[in-house]
């Protein structure tokens, strides 16, 4: 079996590499413009980056180009959930922090494909045997778990804050010593190709 991997960050794929097998290659490209060649995959999964991108018609059109006949798409984006108390403690130590100048513009793409419905349209514009499934896993956090959670997300890099410590202490504090329930909740879509 050969894999392939590819994101737009050289960050991220330097992640991968350290964690995947010796054979593995990784490509820095677009997944709107994917270098490879037409039917040359069985199967694609795209793991939590779809809501991310901004044309997710041409990132759709990308898979399909290059997967076989029959081929399987299988991918994960986020679902609403109701906001548990460890995201409120969160956002309430980071609130108060501005971003950062080159990041103001920043914006995450993610809401309109947290909505099913406009999921399944998007998915049955380009595959075929579209199925779509709600996964809740249930955690069970200590302060510092819940930290190494939120304090791991983009969140915190992209504000102006002068002490991450102060911010983590601050959060510990808020949380105290029971422990904190949080669902993350997402959704599995799978396809073939048409
Ligand atoms: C939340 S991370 C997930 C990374 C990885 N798939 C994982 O599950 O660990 C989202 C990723 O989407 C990548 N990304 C966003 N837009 C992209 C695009 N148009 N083409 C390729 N990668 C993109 C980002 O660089 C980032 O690494």
């Amino acid at each position: 079996m050969e894999l392939h991997g590819v994101d737009i960050s050289q960050g991220e794929l330097a992640q991968a590499l350290k964690r995947s097998p010796k054979s593995a290659r990784f490509t820095r490209a677009r997944a709107q413009q994917l270098p490879f060649i037409s039917a040359s995959f069985d199967a694609v999964l795209r793991h939590m980056a779809l809501m991310l991108m901004s044309d997710h018609q041409g990132a759709l059109k990308e898979v399909s180009r290059v997967l076989k006949s029959s081929g399987r798409f299988a991918a994960i984006v986020g679902a609403d959930a109701p906001i548990s108390d460890a995201q409120k403690f969160f956002i309430d130590c980071i609130s108060g922090y501005a971003r950062k100048e080159e990041y103001e513009d920043v914006s995450f793409r993610e809401s309109n494909l947290r909505d099913p419905i406009v999921l399944r349209k998007l998915f049955l514009s380009h595959f075929a045997n579209v199925s779509i499934d709600r996964i809740e896993v249930a955690l069970l956090w200590s302060a510092q778990q819940a930290w190494d959670w939120f304090s791991s997300m983009y969140d915190l890099a992209l504000r102006r804050i002068d002490s991450i410590q102060k911010v983590k202490a601050r959060f510990l504090n808020l949380v105290g010593d029971n422990g904190l329930k949080h669902i993350v909740a997402l959704q599995l879509i799978q396809a073939t190709k048409h």
